[in-house]
């Protein structure tokens, strides 16, 4: 769509003048603004926490403002650093080492943090979990990780399947008053017991410090292999694109068990020292502007599919809540709208920014800077340091305006270092020293990213990415299912839903009770959101003579598009 770009504000930015910031720019320098540039001594949680809670003027200061419908609680950079050294010492007390992937599964609360860092204090590596994961999605995790421990609450034990875990040596769980844990470690009681200091594992920068697990088309999710290295690129994106200063206050939408979750739902606004709020529970529009207000939100991250529910919900809408403090609006994960953009600038004059980046590139790549003009349904630019270009299927760089795979230089500080366990998988993204995304994007003449889809099976539904291959594997563990096949089907408000071309076993009616019973057996096994929204009976599902199903097919068909090759269809 050809729209008019959108401006630049005039305002006090921390970046003035984007090309300017990219001229002789060195990873190098952005070392120099932490502690161990001059100590020698790395570990994320020092830098977070622990620098501000050892400054006079900072220690008090509100690190974390949590709400929820049942709590609300703020917590300071002193006592961040306290709850979270007393955790590490649980951790040291229970044999826990550095390198030991310790998992969390459990709503966003003051306790999910504390152990958070508690973990990165000790040189383990943290396994955040989506708390709306069921059974089958936690134990994949946790038995590829081989997770030596698990913090949770009782009401989410339900879904571990403790005795299919062998490595799961130790289970600490959260808020368990008239639980009987005799055979868990009881969070609270635990807090009580240990000291309040603790002497914190310094690592190397290259030491493992998160694992995110994430979908690809093919196959189980996969480990995608963080290192303390990547807070270069939190903090330096941190001060470009989200902004952050001293006094704002600053609110991510996304859950902790997704990356936006960590690295700019933790990382990036405590290495700045600035208040972040915490925000659990479901969302309707109500409850997104009444957290703008309450709290006097001056910057915000969110995605897509919220801020469309925005522009549905109406204008009467925002006209009820005072957002006079909000400053500045960043968007990732899906494409975001121009209708979007349009709208916010006429109803809340204010300019959203999107930002494009992945589970696996660890932090923001290609933004729109505030000191950019945004020209609407462009990602943006690559922000200093980082080569973006759109490649073929060689890595060879296509010129402007052409089609073809978005691709990184490899090399930025925030970088996946490893899939775990699958040096295979690993090696797979990259191409002639490019990272290739699996997004396919043209750039235009004066550098902007335009984003066009995936290139592959990949679903982005919400924001949230689903593998086709593992609702598939779910939905044929039904009795009635024999196959199935799973694409993402376009939809104004979700991006895309989850359609399931099934065939029934002998035996089986088709029949409205039996869809809704398969697709609570995949919302009950995987999550709600990898349940397919739509389910169509077929006679056959299209395969491949070497067995492949043909998800590109049945895209076409329900869209109604031309079949393309189908030469290598089965009879
Ligand atoms: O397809 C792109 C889409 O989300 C994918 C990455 O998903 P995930 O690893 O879950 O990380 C999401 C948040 C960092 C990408 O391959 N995506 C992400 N940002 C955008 C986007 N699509 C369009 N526009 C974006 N700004």
């Amino acid at each position: 769509m050809d729209m008019k770009p959108v401006p630049v504000r005039e305002g006090n930015y921390n970046v003035q003048d984007a090309e300017g910031l990219r001229q002789g720019f060195d990873w190098e320098d952005v070392k120099k603004e932490f502690s161990w540039y001059k100590t020698g001594k790395v570990n994320m949680a020092y830098e977070a926490i622990d620098r501000h809670a050892e400054d006079p003027d900072k220690k008090d200061k509100t690190a974390l403002l949590y709400s929820a419908p049942d709590r609300e609680e703020s917590v300071t950079f002193d006592q961040l650093r306290k709850r979270s050294n007393q955790f590490a010492n649980i951790l040291k007390k229970q044999d826990m080492k550095k390198g030991d992937r310790i998992f969390l599964f459990m709503p966003r609360s003051p306790e999910f943090y504390a152990s958070f860092f508690g973990i990165l204090k000790i040189g383990a590596i943290a396994g955040p979990l989506f708390e709306a994961f069921m059974e089958q999605a936690v134990r994949d995790r946790l038995e590829d990780s081989e997770a030596r421990m698990l913090i949770t609450t009782p009401e989410l034990l339900e879904r571990v399947p403790v005795d299919q875990l062998p490595d799961l040596e130790k289970i600490v769980l959260v808020g368990a008053e008239n639980v009987d844990v005799e055979n868990y470690i009881d969070f609270d009681k635990e807090m009580e017991k240990v000291s309040e200091d603790f002497d914190i594992e310094w690592v190397d920068l290259e030491d493992g410090m998160l694992l995110h697990y994430t979908s690809g088309s093919t196959g189980k999710p996969k480990g995608v292999y963080h290192v303390h290295h990547a807070m270069i690129q939190h903090y330096a994106t941190g001060e470009w694109v989200i902004d952050l200063k001293e006094d704002d206050i600053y609110w991510c939408t996304a859950d902790p068990g997704w990356v936006t979750g960590t690295s700019y739902g933790i990382f990036a606004p405590w290495l700045h020292g600035v208040t972040n709020v915490i925000r659990g529970g479901r969302f309707t529009p109500d409850a997104w502007y009444g957290t703008l207000e309450k709290y006097k939100v001056t910057i915000w991250y969110t995605a897509p599919t919220a801020l469309r529910k925005l522009v549905s919900a109406g204008k009467d809408v925002v006209d009820q809540y005072d957002l006079s403090n909000l400053r500045h609006v960043m968007s990732v994960g899906e494409p975001l709208n121009p209708e979007v953009i349009t709208w916010a600038l006429e109803v809340m004059d204010l300019r959203i920014h999107d930002t494009w980046w992945m589970t696996e590139t660890g932090a923001m790549l290609i933004v729109n800077l505030p000191c950019m003009d945004i020209r609407p349904g462009s990602m943006g630019k690559p922000i200093p340091g980082v080569v973006a270009a759109i490649v073929d299927n060689e890595g060879n760089e296509l010129t402007p305006n052409q089609m073809g795979n978005l691709a990184i230089k490899e090399g930025w500080p925030s970088m996946m270092r490893a899939i775990w366990n699958n040096p295979g998988k690993f090696e797979s993204y990259f191409i002639n020293g490019w990272y290739v995304s699996g997004d396919s994007a043209y750039m235009d003449e004066d550098g902007y990213f335009w984003f066009q889809g995936r290139l592959d099976d990949v679903i982005n539904t919400s924001g949230e990415r689903v593998g086709p291959f593992e609702v598939e594997s779910k939905l044929i563990e039904h009795p009635a299912v024999a196959e199935a096949g799973v694409i993402g089907k376009p939809d104004p408000e979700r991006g895309e839903i989850i359609k399931a071309f099934i065939t029934l076993n002998d035996g089986h009616e088709a029949s409205e009770e039996l869809l809704e019973d398969i697709r609570k057996f995949v919302k009950n096994g995987l999550s709600a959101h990898a349940a397919p929204r739509e389910i169509e009976i077929k006679d056959t599902i299209p395969k491949t003579r070497s067995g492949k199903i043909m998800r590109r097919l049945l895209k076409s068909w329900e869209l109604g598009l031309p079949t393309g090759d189908t030469s290598t269809l089965e009879e």
